[in-house]
């Protein structure tokens, strides 16, 4: 199995991009996982061309081949961290490549409760 790991911030330090290296590790005999950044795509602008940047299609494309995306998530304000919101919105701009595909929302925070209201964030928005 292919999983797309996928970075929820843009953060330089994240403990969820080290869980999910911590999972890639971990699950090396069973799962080939990909981490994947979010943090150099460009703000969502709605663009009229609805011309995609390149690291969306390319974003898209492998998640696309994938069996399945992890989205590991912290929390900012009980929400998804903006950057994720906007990875989110180009990669519904006109293609659909979550749909049909099955995505296990994970997080990591220093906090009790922390990234919990995120991922019920982000599963409402899947
Ligand atoms: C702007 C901001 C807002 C935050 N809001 C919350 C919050 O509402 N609830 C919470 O439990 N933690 C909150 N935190 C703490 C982070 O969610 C937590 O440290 C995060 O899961 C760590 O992930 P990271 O190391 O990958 O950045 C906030 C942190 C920042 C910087």
């Amino acid at each position: 199995m292919k999983f797309i790991g996928f970075v929820g911030t843009n953060a330089t330090r994240s403990t969820n991009r080290t869980l999910l290296q911590f999972m890639k590790k971990m699950f090396a005999n069973e799962a080939e996982i990909e981490l994947v950044e979010i943090k150099d795509l460009p703000m969502f602008n709605k663009p009229k061309s609805k011309e995609l940047p390149v690291q969306v299609t390319q974003l898209a494309e492998k998640i696309a081949a994938a069996d399945g995306v992890i989205i590991s998530t912290p929390e900012y304000d009980h929400a998804v961290p903006a950057a994720l919101i906007n990875a989110l919105n180009w990669l519904s701009y006109g293609i659909f490549p979550f749909v049909d595909k099955p995505v296990m929302i994970t997080g990591a925070s220093y906090g009790t409760l922390g990234s919990s209201r995120a991922q019920a964030h982000l599963r409402q928005i899947l």
